[in-house]
């Protein structure tokens, strides 16, 4: 167990891509290895027990490959399924490796990015129902308000290449008025799925000035950071240029499927094989 693999970021789908983006670019020494579970994709709306078991054959999937550590780049995934796979399944499988989310991370700094204390999360159906933001967020910065309004129809929009046609306009309006009207102290909106910042322009273009938009790519980027800085017992198990190419990707659907709508994520071509999951744990 104790070889070097590459860090492990996993996704429902494509949306992870925008999350790899950020933490390639700011550690870009590092193997990535990348998994979509693209044929059982979108979770945003799937139960609790069907993430948590989806995303534990996921994680199998990287321990099998050598990963060390496995960050859950998703949203939906990190809400339903890390915590059961942190204190269940990890000291069975194996307690020398880790599995991180998107949802701490972000938590721990959102309160320095509000001048009023309140701030919006614009997520998935699965992730807002969850108050798994609210919870956490709470933790750090017990102070905040905390307002969430779901947008189930963002991340569709956006697999179908619509989010920047004038059709999407009322879909980003409607959440945006559905959240700003439960405070007007609102001066922070978190995008709290791996889908919106492609939506990003058009978000800023609908809200009223003073109010930013925070996507959690580079705060999860410098989070792991900060993590292999404070754990250099998990930083030399990381592998450097032991994959071809350094950064693989892996699709549980068609990879040519795949690689035709990577790119808009990534912001470069992909190029991915084909993965099979088995629910073996
Ligand atoms: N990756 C998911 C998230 O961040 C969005 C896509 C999905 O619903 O599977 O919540």
């Amino acid at each position: 167990m104790s070889g070097k693999g590459p860090i492990g970021i996993f996704d429902s789908g494509y949306g992870g891509l925008t999350v790899m983006r950020e933490i390639v670019s700011l550690l870009p020494g590092y193997d990535y290895l990348y998994l979509g579970d693209n044929a059982r994709a979108p979770y945003g709306n799937r139960s609790f027990e069907t993430v948590y078991r989806y995303t534990l054959e996921a994680v199998s999937w990287f321990f099998d490959r050598g990963c060390p550590l496995v960050i859950l780049a998703c949203n939906t995934a990190s809400a339903k399924a890390l915590r059961s796979i942190q204190q269940r399944d990890l000291p069975r499988i194996d307690p020398t490796r880790r599995v991180l989310g998107v949802i701490r991370p972000t938590a721990e700094v959102i309160g320095g990015y509000t001048r009023t204390g309140t701030i919006g999360i614009l997520g998935t159906r699965g992730t807002v129902d969850s108050d798994s933001y609210p919870m956490e967020i709470r933790k750090f910065s017990p102070h905040l308000r905390v307002f969430q309004q779901a947008c189930p129809m963002w991340v569709p929009l956006v697999e179908n290449r619509e989010h920047l046609r004038s059709g999407a306009d009322y879909f980003v309006r409607d959440c945006l008025h559905k959240l700003l009207q439960q405070s007007d102290a609102i001066d922070t909106i978190l995008l709290a799925c791996t889908h919106f910042p492609l939506l990003m322009g058009k978000i800023a273009s609908f809200l009223p000035e003073g109010i930013q938009v925070v996507s959690q790519g580079d705060i999860v980027a410098r989070s792991l950071r900060d993590y292999l800085f404070r754990h250099p017992e998990m930083e030399v198990r990381i592998g450097r240029g032991i994959l071809s190419g350094d950064r693989a990707f892996h699709t549980t659907d068609d990879p040519g499927l795949f690689d035709a709508l990577a790119g808009m994520f990534y912001g470069s071509p992909v190029c991915s094989e084909q993965a099979n999951l088995s629910s073996k744990p």
